[in-house]
């Protein structure tokens, strides 16, 4: 059965556009693939995260992610930090990788852009950490966005060098998993684009309600109608895609049809849309509130995902070490 990793952010709490694009295709590959998915705490460093702050997010995302449907008994799902077969193969992996072509690195010169006064060594070498996560499992695909993309790119350059450099074909070449046409692209509420972090334009599954009601209440619109069936604006359409998403099929007929009568108020069509998300997140919030406070139940699951995890990984890192010339004495 061929594997396929994942590593999740441990700052990125799951928004809707999460929820229906990756989450609904992780919880389709956890039947058919064998899964790693990691929230990955050691990346998260990079910014200097206040000791609690850490512990609260990776233990939030876990909550979140199993909330939403991953099953431990049939992914594997662990804390990068855990398995210290990562950091040792980072470690490897690192002197095999060259300041040039990871200064070279989109993601990097974003970073460097972004908080000059923080430029640090682990921004660096973050390629080389994500490729240890994946060369670790030995992973068959990765599924990453576009942002990502290039960092898969150099996994399989280090791959590739490390196969060359000892003469073996030790590592396949990971490569992107392909979600096609499957992938929902839920809209933002900020008018323009898809949901994603930045202020506003994001609803949580684990928003609290009112929260919920003053961010759909502010999205963008337009000035309304004035002739009957007339073209929607980006902004609108977006609304009524979120319609489509999370209302029954009468709410969606009776604002299309108020719309095109030019008699639509945005106001009300906002109102149900909010009650309508409210609803649907309502029992995953509940869920999730209730996960994170169990602590016996967590900390089963992660002692779980732990195990399974370092039996593959420490199988990796013995056959490494091994090709690489380390022997015990
Ligand atoms: N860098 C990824 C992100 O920002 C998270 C990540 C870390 C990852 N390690 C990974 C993704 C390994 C895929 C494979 O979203």
């Amino acid at each position: 059965m061929e594997t396929v990793l994942s590593g999740i952010r441990s700052t990125g709490n799951l928004h809707l556009g999460n929820y229906f694009g990756a989450v609904q295709n992780f919880l389709k590959m956890q039947q058919e693939y064998n899964c790693y998915f990691f929230v990955a705490d050691y990346h998260s460093l990079t910014t200097h995260p206040k000791p609690d702050n850490l512990h609260n997010n990776v233990k939030q995302v876990f909550a979140e992610y199993l909330a939403a449907g991953i099953d431990p008994e049939l992914a594997t799902l662990y804390i990068q930090s855990d398995v210290p077969e990562i950091p040792e193969l980072y470690l490897l992996l690192n002197m095999n990788s060259y300041i040039g072509e990871l200064e070279r690195t989109t993601t990097f010169k974003d970073k460097v852009r972004k908080q000059p006064e923080n430029v640090n060594a682990g921004l660096l070498t973050y390629p080389v950490l994500m490729a240890a996560d994946i060369l670790i499992h030995r992973a068959h695909k990765v599924p990453v966005g576009k942002d990502q993309e290039q960092n898969l790119e150099m996994t399989r350059k280090f791959a590739k060098r490390f196969n060359h450099m000892y003469g073996v074909e030790y590592f396949h070449m990971p490569d992107p998993f392909n979600f096609g046409k499957e992938l929902v692209k839920v809209p933002g509420l900020d008018g323009t684009g898809k949901m994603g972090k930045s202020d506003g334009n994001g609803i949580y599954l684990a928003e609290e309600p009112a929260s919920i009601r003053k961010k759909v209440m502010s999205a963008v619109t337009d000035s309304g109608p004035v002739k009957p069936n007339q073209e929607m604006t980006e902004p609108v359409k977006n609304l009524f895609y979120l319609l489509e998403l999370m209302s029954e099929k009468s709410t969606l007929d009776h604002f299309r049809n108020a719309y095109n009568t030019c008699t639509i108020r945005y106001g009300d069509l906002k109102k149900q849309l909010a009650e309508d998300i409210i609803k649907f997140t309502d029992p995953l919030r509940t869920r999730i509130n209730e996960i994170y406070n169990d602590e016996v139940y967590l900390s089963k699951v992660v002692k779980m995902g732990e195990e399974k995890a370092r039996a593959s990984a420490s199988q990796t890192l013995k056959d490494v070490r091994k090709i690489m010339g380390f022997k015990s004495f």
